[in-house]
């Protein structure tokens, strides 16, 4: 066994004590509707032994897991899920007790309650009985969920299955004839249950797209995820697709779900339609309808049908209306179509061949559809931020027939085909000259090839909701909320804090605002900067399926207008941070706009910014006017730390842990993408090779770091070659005679090495010093890899304290340091936090000072200053397309720098 451990583990035995009681509270107060939901905790060190603790909540049923654990074997973060209930407080207290006794245990299983879930796992398939709902996923085969039935035993939903759509080309001169089109069905590799299900349980499907007609290769691979809780009726799914298509030849013209529902026993006037509106609106349908006619059949019969109630017998209907129904159409097919994040249009049909007719729409859909009846019971399926991931839409079809089905496309098929093509030839960029160049202009990094979409995903959310009877629309409406806003549950600023399981540089916002001269400035701007981007994101309309999540990068102020078609100034894939800005000024606040903010983003730059299949898998690309077209594909863009914050609140999402995953096969990504290949000096022989790879320790390696410091914590597969590499790294990386001033060195990603760069193969001590390796996460990743393993070797840590402050010293100072000064250092305001860092570990006020001088005057372009307006000016009229509020002297990267400065140099000094 590993020796410190021992160590720390002697220690723990005279240190462990008793319970600690920790409240969470709902993120948006206590919701309507609770269908069950897992939420994370952390723990401080030494407090609780995995093996010796147990979990209870002032809710009831709790299921405990550990996601994270100290070195010293104790509890770092826990995952937890509640059941659903009817009712819900505000605040939940979860309490973990032990181990008052060193003996190690298993982590005790919560089994004094009567846990409702049942799981089945056998050889064919894996059934899920929650108590109200039971649901099977078979293992192969086509169907991802066979069926769904209630607990009276109604089978509500069958033959859950993804679709998918494509054609080989797009008719771009109105030609379609040599187009060939495309259609599949999912085809499952396999289904897999959790292990540990007594309040939740976890199915997770694998599978690829496989074509029903047309020649075509299986593509798209997905997984589903499913999430049943005891005593709920919801299923929560997170589907999640790869690109791994030629942008040239697959367009996706429909990409979807499909429930069927068995409606035989359901009277064509008893069978009801639902379809969420705005502001919590439901369309109220049945498939055959009573109201309205010239023969009224009752009052108690109308009242029924549009409450979604059985209707009462036939032989109370005024027999005008009842011996004529065989005359009133029925609506077998409703299709809602949301093209954009303005509008939807709604219409239904009787029935193929028939013409459409209009229902009148809206502006944003809520993306719920229910079809069912009155007495044998439905289906409702949501998709979340379905109208800010347009092109959507949703289907229900088949009303009239003995088997109707409900479809949620992702990818709407009325849209125009999705077409990831590069929207460029290429310029004529044909040499890394050619291209540098052009990067002086456009500020865009082309190369031909490495624009392309292959390998990057999507993740969706979507609901699915059984019901015996068709429920009220008020139920409908809150479940609409429910879906597009799933309730969080979430500790104190103040109890995260205090654990420093996530880092030591961020503070409560209240503490922070109160104890110095700059706080209640900053606090101002920061919150500014927050509600500035929330603005610009519905002004804007950063929407689409592809593009939500995502913000700008930089505004052109001529054009009032940021700098979507402009080379690198377009979409922002997380460039200098923006991402921990959101996380930590929402760790530090708890507030509910930051965190949507904040877990949109993570649902994006994890996803479409970064590769999951190919060669670049691991790596993200640079910020672009496609999320995917720059040329520079670095782990910056994909590290997990920008991620790790919402991973442990959530109590581990498990898609994010594959990102972590992902994430550490940027080590095979190195050697196939030579990051600096067109900047090198070209009398710098390298050949990359997994032992000795040229990498910048920010823009490279920091993200691998991220990576392998989650894989150590979380205990996964690789979690200790990953602890080994890390601990090699800081045993090996103060040994470059400049340390971290070194900048770019040969990493060996078999063990974790560093040693000497070609141009120095002597060690006599490099000066290369980038303004870009510490502003994409190394401060952060470090920081919490320091406060994880407090032994680590000491040099490596005075070699980062020397790095945070000779970036901003004085040449004199650096040169005397070094041999040679810096040169000109850009973002200075964004390395204030570097400054503030090494001032607060060395305790030294003078450092502090020279900090916040340099956040407050830095003067250059890639900063903010109180001197700025701090308000946004309304442009309208015939000066832009739409009303604006524009903050021209904002860029995203300096928002970014300032942000997660300012809320730093709050905490640091
Ligand atoms: C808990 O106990 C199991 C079985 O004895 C052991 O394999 C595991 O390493 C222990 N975990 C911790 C964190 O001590
Ligand atoms: C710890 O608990 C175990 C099992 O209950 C018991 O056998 C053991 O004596 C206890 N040890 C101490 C030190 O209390
Ligand atoms: C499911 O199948 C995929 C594709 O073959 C494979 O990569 C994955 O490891 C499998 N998962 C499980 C749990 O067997
Ligand atoms: C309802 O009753 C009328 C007679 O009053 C009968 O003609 C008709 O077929 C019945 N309809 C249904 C759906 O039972
Ligand atoms: C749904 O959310 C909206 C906006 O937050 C709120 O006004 C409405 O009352 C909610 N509806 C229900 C049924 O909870
Ligand atoms: C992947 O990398 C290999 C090795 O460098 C190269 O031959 C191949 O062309 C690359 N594939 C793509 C799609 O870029
Ligand atoms: C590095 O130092 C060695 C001896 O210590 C010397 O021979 C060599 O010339 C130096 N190289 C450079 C590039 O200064
Ligand atoms: C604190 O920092 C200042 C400014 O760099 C430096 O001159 C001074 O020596 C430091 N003080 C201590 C005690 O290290």
């Amino acid at each position: 066994m590993w020796k410190v451990a021992l160590a720390l583990a002697g220690v723990l035995e005279l240190t462990t004590a008793a319970d600690t009681a920790v409240k969470v509270k709902w993120l948006e107060g206590a919701p309507k509707v609770n269908t069950g939901t897992t939420f994370g905790l952390p723990w401080a060190r030494g407090e609780h032994l995995a093996n010796a603790t147990s979990f209870t909540a002032s809710s009831g049923e709790l299921q405990s897991w550990v996601t994270a654990y100290w070195p010293d074997g104790t509890i770092k973060w826990t995952g937890h899920a509640v059941p659903a209930s009817e009712g819900t407080t505000d605040s939940y207290t979860v309490t973990a007790s032990g181990p008052g006794n060193s003996t190690y245990s298993h982590l005790k299983r919560q089994t004094t309650n009567s846990s409702s879930i049942q799981v089945t796992d056998s050889s064919d398939e894996v059934v899920v009985n929650t108590g109200k709902i039971t649901a099977s996923f078979p293992k192969t085969g086509n169907l991802l969920v066979s069926s769904i039935k209630t607990s009276s035993g109604k089978t509500v939903g069958k033959n859950g299955r993804l679709i998918l759509k494509s054609q080989s080309g797009v008719p771009e001169e109105g030609d379609a004839s040599d187009i060939n089109y495309f259609s599949f069905a999912s085809r499952i590799y396999n289904a897999t249950v959790s292990e540990e299900n007594t309040v939740r349980a976890l199915v997770t499907v694998q599978g690829i797209h496989q074509a029903e007609s047309g020649s075509h290769k299986d593509w798209l691979p997905f997984t589903l995820r499913f999430y049943l809780y005891a005593n709920s009726d919801a299923i929560r799914t997170v589907h999640t697709i790869v690109y791994d298509g030629e942008a040239k030849s697959d367009f996706i013209s429909g990409l979807g779900i499909r429930f069927d529902v068995p409606l035989a026993d359901e009277k064509l006037f008893d069978r009801h339609v639902r379809i969420a509106g705005t502001e919590g609106g439901i369309l109220h349908e049945a498939v055959q309808g009573i109201t309205g006619l010239r023969r009224d059949p009752g009052e108690a019969v109308r009242t029924a049908q549009y409450d979604g109630e059985k209707t009462p017998a036939n032989s109370t209907w005024d027999t005008k209306t009842s011996t004529r129904l065989q005359w009133i159409p029925t609506w077998n097919d409703y299709r809602l179509t949301q093209l954009s994040a303005d509008g939807f249009n709604i219409k239904k049909r009787t029935k193929v061949g028939q013409s459409w007719l209009k229902i009148p729409g809206g502006t944003r859909a809520g993306g719920l559809a229910y079809l069912g009846g009155a007495t044998v019971g439905g289906l409702a399926v949501g998709l979340r931020d379905f109208w800010k991931k347009y092109p959507t839409s949703l289907d229900i079809s088949n009303a009239a027939t003995d088997d109707g089905s409900i479809t949620i496309w992702l990818y709407s098929p009325s849209a125009e085909p999705m077409d990831l093509r590069p929207y460029h030839d290429g310029l004529g960029e044909d040499t890394y000259a050619k291209q540098l160049d052009a990067l002086e202009i456009t500020y865009e990094d082309y190369e031909d090839r490495y624009n392309t979409p292959y390998g990057i995903a999507r993740t969706n959310e979507i609901f699915i909701y059984a019901f015996d009877s068709t429920p009220s629309a008020d139920t409908l409406s809150a479940l609409t909320n429910h879906t597009n806003e799933p309730p969080v549950l979430v500790a104190d600023p103040e109890y995260i804090k205090k654990t420093r399981a996530l880092g030591s540089y961020w503070n409560v916002a209240g503490a922070a605002s109160n104890s110095s001269t700059e706080g209640p400035t900053i606090e101002s701007h920061l919150d500014f900067l927050i509600q500035f981007y929330r603005n610009q994101i519905e002004q804007r309309r950063w929407y689409g399926f592809w593009d939500h999540g995502d913000i700008m990068h930089g505004y052109d102020t001529d054009r009032h207008q940021w700098k979507y078609d402009i080379g690198g100034y377009a979409w922002d894939n997380s460039e200098l941070s923006p991402d921990l800005f959101f996380w930590n000024q929402f760790l530090r606040t708890g507030r509910a706009d930051v965190y949507r903010l904040a877990e949109a983003q993570v649902r994006h730059g994890g996803e479409v910014d970064s590769y999951h299949l190919g060669n670049f898998t691991g790596l993200g690309t640079r910020h672009g006017v496609q999320h995917w077209g720059d040329s520079a594909k670095q782990v910056r863009i994909s590290t997990p730390v920008y991620r790790k914050t919402f991973f442990y609140l959530s109590g581990g999402d498990e898609r994010t842990g594959d990102l972590v995953h992902e994430a550490l096969k940027a080590e095979q990504a190195f050697v196939l993408v030579d990051a600096r290949r067109k900047v090198r000096d070209p009398s710098v022989i390298y050949k990359p090779d997994p032992t000795a790879l040229y990498l910048n320790f920010g823009t490279d390696w920091a993200g691998v770091a991220a990576a392998y410091l989650l894989e150590w914590e979380r205990r996964g597969p690789r979690w200790e070659e990953a602890r080994d590499k890390l601990l090699e790294t800081a045993k090996t990386y103060p040994k470059l005679k400049n340390g971290f001033v070194t900048g770019e060195a040969l990493y060996n990603s078999e063990d974790g090495s560093w040693a000497p760069p070609p141009t120095d193969p002597n060690n006599n001590g490099t000066v290369v010093v980038s303004h870009l390796s510490a502003v994409f996460g190394v401060l952060e990743t470090l920081d919490q890899l320091f406060e994880h393993y407090p032994d680590i070797s000491k040099p490596f840590v005075d070699a980062w304290l020397d790095y945070c402050y000779y970036y901003g010293a004085s040449k004199a100072e650096q040169a005397a340091r070094y041999g040679k000064d810096f040169g000109t250092v850009n973002l200075r305001q964004g390395h204030a936090r570097l400054t503030a860092y090494v001032a607060n570990r060395r305790n030294n006020a003078t450092l502090a000072q020279r900090a916040w001088n340099e956040f407050l005057n830095d003067n250059s372009a890639d900063e903010l200053s109180p001197d700025d307006p701090w308000a946004t000016v309304k442009f309208n009229g015939s000066d832009v397309l739409t009303p604006v509020d524009e903050a021209d002297w904002i860029t995203t990267n300096a928002a970014a720098l300032y942000g997660l400065g300012g809320l730093e140099l709050l905490a640091l000094t």
